[in-house]
């Protein structure tokens, strides 16, 4: 009663919706990608900067490429899945802050001109951006399965370049059979919540 959004909405996107490790082989289309992130681009960033990027890995050359960085748990998946993206972090944002912040242009000069406090915000936002994703994914009626268990080096120098930091992969589609690990607990609100 006390949220806003229906129940299925609530279903879909957290009490249903789980990571999935196996997946259908019907594909994921860049319709559906698109369809992503023109909705979650509007989730909160700090000085509305945008670092997250996504490259969509169709390729098979590109996949193989992908599969060998892995952990060796996560291959299967990654090498099966319909589509698998690389969330990155560009470290470069600021060059946009002044188009996506036109009422603070000076933003970029005041609080961005080292390139330290840049990744730590690009990171930290680009995580933000990431979670919205694959949120995201789910509202598509999709399934998703983020992962970090990958060599980052070997990922960046791979795929990137200096200039974007990896934050993880995605395997994306509909889920196949015995998708799921049990749900694990999770925090009971008394546990996370305080109030001062
Ligand atoms: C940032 C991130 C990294 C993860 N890395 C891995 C991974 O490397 N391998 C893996 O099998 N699962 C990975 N997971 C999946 C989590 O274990 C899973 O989302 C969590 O246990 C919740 O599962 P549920 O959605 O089925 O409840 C990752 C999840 C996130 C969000």
């Amino acid at each position: 009663m006390s949220l806003a959004l229906d129940a299925a909405a609530q279903d879909l996107l957290f009490r249903e919706a789980r990571t999935a490790n196996t997946f259908s082989d019907e594909p994921v289309t860049d319709e559906q990608i698109q369809a992503i992130y023109d909705l979650v681009k509007y989730g909160p960033t700090a000085f509305n900067q945008t670092p997250l990027r996504i490259t969509l890995v169709r390729s098979p050359e590109a996949r193989e490429r992908l599969v060998k960085h892995m952990a060796e748990g996560n291959r299967p998946k990654t090498a099966t899945a319909p589509l698998v993206a690389i969330l990155s972090a560009d470290n470069e944002f600021h060059e946009e802050l002044p188009a996506l912040l036109p009422h603070f242009p000076q933003a970029k000069d005041m609080f961005f001109a080292e390139r330290p406090v840049r990744e730590q915000s690009a990171i930290l936002n680009g995580a933000l951006q990431a979670a919205y994703f694959i949120v995201g994914v789910r509202a598509a009626g999709l399934a998703a399965g983020p992962m970090t268990g990958l060599d980052f080096a070997g990922l960046q120098k791979e795929f990137l370049d200096a200039d974007h930091t990896p934050l993880m992969v995605v395997n994306i589609g509909k889920p196949g059979e015995d998708a799921w690990f049990p749900r694990s607990p999770r925090l009971a609100y008394d546990e996370v919540v305080t109030t001062v």
